[in-house]
C-alpha cells in the first residue's frame, strides 16, 4: 500500500483534522527553499497536510504548475496548501493570491503583514486561511478578521520564531481565542505531538524534521548537518533578515558572528535609513541562505530549529511522518 495509512490505523480527530479533512492533526510545515511537490505529495499520501511557500517559485507559472500537480495529486485523507508573505517586503503578493485563487488549494497560511485581504479572497473561493502568529495581540487581530485558525509560533520553531514557550503561548491562544490553535515549533516526535495536543493544540505544524528528507529540494551537505547537529547546536542569527532567525552553529556561523556588523546598528537607528538598511541586509541575507541551501559552499548558513535533535539519518517524508503519528 503506498501510504503510511494501514488499514488499522488509530485515525485522530481534532479540530484541524475536521478543518482540513486530514487523518493525522500534523501539517508539514512551509520552509522557504525547503517545501517541495514532491514532499507535499508525500505528506498527503501520509494522511496529514503539507505546505508549500509561494516564494519557492521564481515565476508565477511555476507556482500555477505546483498547485495544478498538487489538485491532480490529492488523496483522500491528505491536504495542501501554500504560504503567502502578504506584507510588502513580497512584490509578488497580489498575483500569487490571485494564482492561488484562481487555481485553488485546500488553505493558506499566512506570514507577516495584515491577511485581510488574503482571508477575503480566499474565503470567496472556499480556501481556508491559518494566520502565523507570536503572540495573543495579533492572534486577536487575525480572528477578528475571520481567519479559520492560529498557528502559534513559539520560541523552539526553526527560522523566525516567537519569545513564548509552546506551553504558554498555546494554553494563553486555547483560553483566549476560539479558533483552533495550531502550534509550530519544537515537535519531532510523537510524544511532543502528544504534548501539544495536552496542552489544548487543535494540531502542529513541523518544519524542521522534514529538512532531511529524501524529497527535499536542499544539499546533501544541509540535510546531513541536521543530522549531525542537535538542539544544542541551534543559535539566533540577525544576519539573515536583520530579524534573528533559528540557524545551525557552524563554523561558519561562529566565525562571522550572529549579532548585527557595528554600522547596522548604527545605520539601523536612522529614522530614514533603518528601511533601506533592512532591505539590503534581507537581500544579502537571502542569497546566502539561498546558496548555502542549494550549493556546496563553505558559507554555511542553515536554517533549522532545535527538533532537529531527533533527526537520525536522512529519510523518505513516510518515515519521518511516522515516527509522529
Ligand atoms: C528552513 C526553514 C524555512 C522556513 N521558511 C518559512 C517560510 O517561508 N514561511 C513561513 O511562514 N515559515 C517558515 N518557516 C517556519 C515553519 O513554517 C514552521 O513554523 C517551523 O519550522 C516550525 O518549527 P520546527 O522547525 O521546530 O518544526 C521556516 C522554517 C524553517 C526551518
Amino acid at each position: 500500500m503506498d501510504s503510511c495509512l494501514r488499514r488499522n490505523d488509530k485515525i485522530m480527530s481534532t479540530k484541524l483534522t475536521d478543518l482540513l479533512n486530514i487523518k493525522y492533526p500534523i501539517i508539514q510545515a512551509p520552509m522557504f527553499l525547503v517545501s517541495n511537490v514532491e514532499m507535499v505529495k508525500e505528506a498527503m499520501k501520509c494522511g496529514i497536510a503539507g505546505c508549500i511557500p509561494a516564494l519557492n517559485y521564481r515565476t508565477l507559472e511555476e507556482l500555477k504548475a505546483a498547485l495544478k500537480e498538487l489538485k491532480a495529486a490529492k488523496v483522500e485523507g491528505g491536504s495542501f496548501g501554500f504560504n503567502l508573505i502578504v506584507n510588502k517586503s513580497n512584490i509578488k503578493y497580489k498575483s500569487q493570491l490571485e494564482i492561488i485563487c484562481e487555481e485553488g488549494c485546500d488553505f493558506i497560511i499566512t506570514s507577516l503583514g495584515n491577511p485581510k485581504e488574503t482571508i477575503e479572497e480566499a474565503h470567496k473561493r472556499g480556501i481556508k486561511v491559518f494566520c502565523d502568529v507570536v503572540d495573543y495581540t495579533y492572534a486577536q487581530k487575525v480572528e477578528s478578521l475571520g481567519a479559520d485558525a492560529i498557528i502559534a509560533v513559539n520560541n523552539e520553531a526553526g527560522g523566525h520564531r516567537g519569545a513564548l514557550s509552546p506551553k504558554d503561548l498555546i494554553t494563553e491562544l486555547v483560553s483566549k481565542c476560539n479558533i483552533p490553535i495550531i502550534s509550530a515549533g519544537g515537535v519531532g516526535t510523537k510524544a511532543d505531538v502528544d504534548k501539544m495536543l495536552s496542552y489544548g493544540a487543535a494540531g502542529v505544524s513541523v518544519g524542521s524534521p522534514f529538512i532531511a528528507s529524501v524529497e527535499a529540494n536542499v544539499t546533501d551537505e544541509y540535510k546531513q548537518a541536521c543530522v549531525d547537529y542537535g538542539a544544542n547546536d541551534i543559535v539566533m542569527t540577525e544576519r539573515i533578515s536583520g530579524t534573528p532567525c533559528a540557524v545551525i552553529n557552524t563554523p561558519y556561523v561562529q566565525k562571522v558572528g550572529t549579532k548585527a556588523t557595528w554600522l547596522e546598528s548604527i545605520l539601523n537607528k536612522h529614522k530614514k535609513l533603518k528601511k533601506w538598511v533592512k532591505m539590503v541586509r534581507f537581500g544579502i541575507g537571502m542569497r546566502a541562505t539561498e546558496k548555502a541551501a542549494k550549493e556546496v559552499t563553505y558559507k554555511t548558513v542553515w536554517v533549522a530549529g532545535p527538533s532537529i535533535e531527533h533527526t537520525r539519518a536522512i529519510l523518505p517524508v513516510k518515515a519521518i511522518v511516522e515516527k509522529l503519528i
